[in-house]
């Protein structure tokens, strides 16, 4: 019993001071500069989207398209976000996802990306709408 008591003990001293760095860490994760979201972007951009938008997003592959205008062709950021995260599903959204839709048919579909986050989505659109 006494042995718990003491690992009791601990674990508060422990979590207490853990309290602190969590805070630390949240704030920074959080409220990161917009330059590490830019980077934090640029990262998973080349781990997830590269193989077919090339490693610089103004360069053609022929896989996909050249991502460019993005603030143009996605004035609202909300429906971008959910086009990244499951383009199967946004294809007839807007006109521009139809129009999308169209032009690319037959020669590679942007797959969806059920692993990132919603963070992660809205960094690499940072790091897109550059
Ligand atoms: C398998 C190839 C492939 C991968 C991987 C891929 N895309 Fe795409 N992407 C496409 C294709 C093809 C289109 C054109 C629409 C369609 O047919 O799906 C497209 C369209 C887009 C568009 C719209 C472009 C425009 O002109 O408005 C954006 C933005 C985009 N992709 C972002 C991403 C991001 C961000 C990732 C990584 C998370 C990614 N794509 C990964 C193939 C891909």
């Amino acid at each position: 019993m006494r042995y718990i008591l003491l690992l009791f003990c601990l674990f508060t001293i422990i979590a207490c001071g853990n309290d602190e760095t969590t805070t630390e860490a949240d704030l920074y994760a959080d409220n990161g500069s917009n330059d590490q979201r830019f980077q934090k972007g640029k990262v998973l951009f080349s781990t997830n989207c590269r193989i077919c938008h090339a490693q610089d997003k103004h360069e053609a592959t022929g896989m996909a398209p050249v991502l460019e205008n993005i603030n143009e062709n996605w004035p609202d950021k909300t429906i971008l976000a959910k086009y990244i995260a499951n383009a199967p599903a946004m294809m007839s959204e807007t006109p521009h996802t139809r129009e999308l839709y169209q032009e690319w048919k037959g020669r590679a579909q942007m797959p969806a990306f059920a692993g990132l986050s919603k963070d992660d989505i809205d960094c690499i659109i940072a790091y897109i709408s550059q």
